[in-house]
């Protein structure tokens, strides 16, 4: 109500009152109740509010009689009420007072600025008076232009992540990756530590290896709701490198057969798959060229279906990126069936047998016993009779053989006794 009136008349005319009572005497007070001193019922709390919310600040007095209850601000000395008057133009104080004793002071929508002492004065003599004082919580706010942005760099480099935050009080700063895997750090010398968050505003990561790369989280908080953070990318640039789990392959023809590679490279690159020195192999009815991705790590596959003569041979598996390329290999031979075992696969065997003097020829007797193989070469009959072991056996030998360890320590005399 006191906003309707003219409020610089209202405030002097409080301004003096107020002043006025602090004098000596006043001529409404009775003796009795000028012996009457006022009382603080406690001392004023100290609040803390998160910004933007709203402050109350309460001062009770007891036995206040004709005296006035002021709200003064400490830091700068602005008076803010009078006993049940507003005095301040800040629209965000208001007072709510009752039984001459309850003067709560409201700050509402508060700033940072409204933080510090609030007075509750007395206009007694000599001049009472309490102190409260208002704390502003300000939720944590990451500083984008002191905080890294995505990285890209080599391995073996220093990397430094860092992240500033501001807020009230001071937040803490946590580093951790998204997938919650741990970091490999290197704290000083020999220092090593696994641990899947850091505290601290820089993350340094020492010779940064592959295992590093990935998005990182650097979370602010200080208790205040909400915290905040910031994705970081970490990339770390190597050159291909590939491994082939299975160099050598035996299949049967007919069949369809896969062959894998596993490459790792960042940036990604380009993988494909080539025979000989042939071309590029692309998905056909034939080939079926296929790769699974985990961040830098891929997974090639080559499919080949229906295998026939011409598709066995050497296959070649490339990864290239622009820090070089690399190449693996793998040997994919035919493995006997028993129905293509016939007259062919006999000749096979007997030129593997001239190629590699120091093997027994299959044809001997012993191995004969051994085979249930009358004469000479295994035949369809012999196969037939006990395919499964003889074609198991066969199968070890030419393996042998192909991987060039059919040595004096191999022979058929091994299997005969
Ligand atoms: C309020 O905080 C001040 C120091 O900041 C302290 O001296 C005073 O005792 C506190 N008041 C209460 C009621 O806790
Ligand atoms: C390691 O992780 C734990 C829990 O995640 C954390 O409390 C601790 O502070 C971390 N250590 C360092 C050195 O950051
Ligand atoms: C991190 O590296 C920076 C320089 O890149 C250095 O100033 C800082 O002291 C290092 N911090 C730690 C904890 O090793
Ligand atoms: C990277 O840090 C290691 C120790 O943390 C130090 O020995 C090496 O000299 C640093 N390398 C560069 C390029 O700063
Ligand atoms: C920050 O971290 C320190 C040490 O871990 C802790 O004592 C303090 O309470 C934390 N501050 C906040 C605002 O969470
Ligand atoms: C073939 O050999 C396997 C393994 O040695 C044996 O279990 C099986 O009884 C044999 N079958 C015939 C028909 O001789």
């Amino acid at each position: 109500m006191c906003f309707f009136v003219k409020p610089y008349f209202l405030t002097l005319v409080l301004v003096s009152t107020y002043i006025e009572d602090t004098g000596p005497s006043k001529a409404s007070n009775t003796k009795r109740e000028r012996d009457i001193v006022p009382v603080f019922a406690g001392p004023i709390p100290n609040v803390t509010v998160p910004l933007g919310r709203e402050a109350n600040i309460p001062c009770v007095v007891n036995e206040l009689g004709s005296y006035r209850a002021a709200w003064i601000r400490v830091e700068t000395k602005a008076i803010l009420t009078i006993h049940q008057h507003v005095i301040t133009r800040n629209y965000r104080i208001s007072l709510s007072h009752s039984d001459n004793r309850n003067f709560i002071l409201h700050v509402k929508d508060v700033k940072e600025s409204d933080r510090g002492g609030y007075m509750c004065q007395l206009n007694t003599v000599p001049m009472m008076s309490q102190i409260g004082y208002l704390d502003v919580l300000v939720p944590p706010d990451i500083i984008v232009d002191q905080s890294t942005s995505d990285v890209v760099t080599r391995e073996g480099t220093n990397v430094t992540l860092s992240c500033t935050a501001k807020g009230y009080p001071e937040p803490n700063i946590t580093w951790r990756r998204e997938d919650d895997e741990p970091i490999p750090l290197i704290l000083g010398i020999g220092k090593k530590l696994m641990n899947s968050s850091y505290e601290g505003e820089d993350l340094n990561i020492s010779r940064v290896t592959r295992v590093h790369m990935g998005a990182y989280l650097c979370i602010a908080s200080n208790g205040v709701p909400p915290s905040v953070s910031r994705r970081v990318l970490l990339h770390v640039q190597f050159p291909p490198v590939l491994w082939v789990p299975n160099q050598l392959v035996g299949a049967h023809a007919g069949e369809e057969i896969a062959l894998d590679c596993h490459s790792e490279a960042y940036p990604v690159s380009i993988n494909f798959w080539k025979k000989r020195e042939g071309e590029m192999i692309l998905s056909n009815e034939k080939f079926d060229v296929s790769s699974k991705e985990k961040s830098y790590k891929v997974h090639m596959r080559l499919l080949i279906r229906k295998l026939q003569a011409e598709d066995f041979g050497t296959y070649s598996c490339f990864a290239k990126n622009s820090l070089g390329s690399t190449e693996g290999t793998i040997r994919l031979y035919e493995i006997p069936t028993s129905t293509s075992f016939s007259r062919d696969t006999a000749e096979k065997f007997k030129h593997m047998n001239r190629d590699f003097p120091k093997h027994q020829s299959l044809g001997s007797s012993k191995s004969s016993r051994k085979f249930n193989i009358e004469k000479g070469l295994p035949s369809v009959e012999a196969t037939t009779r006990n395919s499964s072991e003889t074609r198991r056996v066969i199968n070890v030998l030419l393996l042998f053989c192909i991987m060039s360890l059919c040595t004096h320590a191999i022979t058929l005399k091994n299997f005969g006794e």
